[in-house]
């Protein structure tokens, strides 16, 4: 066993596990002597420079930035320093159907393709500092292309496949993207998604040229052999390497943008200081290539550290409940880097985990909201087997890696605790007051300046948004959090209107937007409504002046954003609680949803709402189970 308890709740390295840990024993005194040093040689040790830097961390009010005069590729860095050893595989693609076989491409083949479709981009007329959709579910040509982006210094703005055709036109066109990279179908569930028609409806009207790749051609298109060399393009460190789309508290996404230098370093140190990523190390990160996630842990992260990631095309419970595990076995993976949702439904399920022995794992690493913990003993016991730390990993599409998490070699592992911040990174707590939190007072997550290297640059098209994100010099995370007396975080929820259901983040006011764009519909509220295996689901309190069916309010959610973020409970009100100023309070529905007492209406326009709503609650809830 290399993980022991010490107490009744932590857990500690063994002297062996310690021995393996790539993180140096004395890493956090070394990082706290200067965060900006730590960071600055860790930039030259671990990133290849095609001019080195000589400023380090440089920052006016809200605006920073990181090795500012330094120039380099993360394509490069990802890619060509590896072909040293050509031969060492870099992406395992596993199709859904088992029939399919999986494929393995070498960092010598990912290479020469990269190098391919960088000279298609360049013919197709795309140039440094345009911006590409990719609208891709993890398959080969989806790294590839995020890859060839890098190389030719083009700006990459990946869009989940699930979204729908309004939602990807709606990045497109606030990306000004110059052309999409996408494909006909992939396999889920068994079943064929097509993507034909949905392009085609998000590109009406819009001037963009088009690469559609052939599913079935997957992993073989770009193999021609002869192209003339692509060089990877000289970067300025804080040229944007790409944007991401993601949900905040208005209705409309936000495109975080990323600075190549700082993202590249500290994808890096992460995926090496978290994850023990080196080369034969394979790692599996079930996250979408659309989310933050699946950028930092299955592309850039492993492939900087030269191992291997492992990409799966559809669901890791398909054909059969363990699906997941036989992935872990007969690829030998050494870090599984999953959300507790998906944990949760494995172990609902779990009939099998004593069957396998799963001897090739190392790290298991959650991800995307807070594990509960039945489901982290679970995990440690049933799939770690006692010998693997649970590495709770708290981050956000913003700070582009991991930024809250303990080390394998450090702990301590604490279930429900996502741990200390990453060295050289300092997070605090400001409660109700605007003051430093005390131990376990609960209040908002904040991280202190000098910001870590990977965090937001900026909102596309949107400077004022940024701004929002800094209260009083410090980065506002919107996670509500508290630490105990080691400093150890655990992260309890957002603070704003935005909800995490299944690990994904949506925003409120997106979906109720979708909602009230019925004629029907006067007025729509969204809330959270906690659950066993989502942690959370969409509930909508609708008001409308014509009756409406629940299918219909479904259908246009689907239509406008995809059908991740439709209600599970739809509850049709006379009239909704508000606030004498007209905001509508969430704060209260949830808290009826939850069967919680509710207190102190006295601020109210309406306060007799609140008991109709209860009443109805009540009403309905058993018809809806
Ligand atoms: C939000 C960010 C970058 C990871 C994928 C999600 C929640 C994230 C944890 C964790 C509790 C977590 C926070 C955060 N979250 N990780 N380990 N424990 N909550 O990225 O879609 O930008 O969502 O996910 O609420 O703000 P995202």
């Amino acid at each position: 066993m290399k993980y022991v308890r010490s107490s009744s709740k932590k857990y500690l390295p063994s002297k062996e596990a310690k021995r393996i840990s790539l993180a140096p024993e004395d890493i956090y005194k070394k990082a706290e002597k200067s965060k900006i040093k730590f960071w600055a040689n860790l930039a030259r040790e671990g990133i290849s420079w095609i001019k080195p830097f000589t400023k380090d961390y440089e920052q006016t009010s809200e605006k920073f930035s990181w090795f500012k005069d330094g120039k380099l590729n993360l394509c490069y860095n990802a890619l060509d320093r590896n072909l040293d050893t050509p031969k060492n595989p870099a992406i395992i693609f596993i199709p859904e159907n088992v029939k399919e076989k999986k494929q393995t491409l070498s960092y010598l083949q990912l290479y020469e393709s990269v190098n391919e479709a960088a000279f298609l981009l360049r013919k197709k007329g795309i140039k440094k500092g345009d911006v590409v959709s990719i609208y891709m579910p993890p398959m080969i040509e989806a790294l590839i292309f995020m890859l060839a982006c890098a190389r030719i210094g083009a700006i990459h703005s990946v869009v989940f496949s699930a979204f729908s055709a309004e939602a990807l036109r709606t990045r497109i066109k606030d990306g000004k993207a110059k052309i999409l990279i996408s494909c006909n179908y992939y396999f889920r569930k068994g079943e064929k998604i097509f993507l034909t028609k949905k392009i085609k409806k998000a590109c009406r009207k819009i001037k963009i040229k088009k690469i559609i790749i052939d599913r079935k051609k997957t992993g073989k298109i770009f193999v021609k052999k002869n192209t003339p060399i692509i060089p990877p393009e000289p970067m300025n460190a804080e040229d944007t390497a790409f944007i991401l789309y993601t949900s905040g508290t208005t209705g409309k996404p936000k495109g975080v943008m990323h600075a190549i230098g700082g993202y590249a370093v500290q994808a890096y140190w992460s995926g090496k200081y978290i994850f023990n990523l080196k080369r034969n190390e394979t790692m599996w990160c079930t996250a979408d290539i659309g989310w933050i996630t699946g950028h930092t842990y299955a592309c850039y992260a492993p492939l900087l550290n030269k191992a291997t990631t492992v990409l799966f095309e559809g669901m890791p419970t398909h054909p059969t409940p363990d699906r997941f595990l036989k992935i872990i076995k007969e690829n030998k993976i050494n870090v599984f880097y999953t959300a507790p949702t998906a944990l949760r439904m494995f172990a609902m399920q779990d009939n099998f985990t004593s069957k396998y022995a799963l001897k090739s794992l190392k790290i298991l690493g959650t991800v995307g909201e807070p594990i509960d913990k039945e489901t982290w003993n679970w995990l440690f016991k049933k799939i770690g087997k006692g010998r693997c730390p649970i590495i709770d990993t708290y981050w956000q599409t913003e700070t582009g890696s991991a930024v809250i998490d303990a080390l394998p070699g450090h702990g301590p592992f604490i279930p429900s605790y996502a741990g200390k911040p990453f060295p050289g990174i300092d997070y605090s707590i400001i409660n109700k007051k605007g003051k430093k939190a005390k131990s376990k007072e609960e209040g908002l997550l904040v991280q202190i300046p000098p910001f870590s290297p990977s965090l937001i640059r900026g909102v596309w098209n949107n400077p004022q948004r940024y701004k929002k994100y800094f209260i009083k010099g410090k980065y506002d995370s919107g996670d509500n959090a508290f630490y105990d007396n080691e400093g150890n975080f655990r992260i309890l929820g957002r603070s704003d209107d935005i909800i995490k259901v299944a690990g994904h983040r949506m925003s409120t006011a997106e979906i109720e937007d979708a909602i009230t764009s019925l004629p029907e519909v006067i007025e729509a509220a969204i809330v959270g409504k906690s659950d066993k295996i989502k942690g959370m689901i969409v509930a909508a309190f609708v008001k409308t002046k014509k009756p409406i069916t629940e299918k219909k309010i479904i259908e246009r959610v689907i239509k406008k954003i995809g059908p991740l973020s439709k209600p599970s409970e739809i509850y049709f009100v006379k009239d909704l609680p508000k606030t004498r100023s007209g905001k509508i309070m969430r704060r209260i529905l949830k808290g009826l949803l939850e069967g919680e007492e509710i207190k102190n209406l006295s601020t109210l326009l309406n306060p007799e709402s609140v008991e109709k709503i209860k009443v109805l609650i009540k009403k309905e809830l058993p018809k809806k189970k």
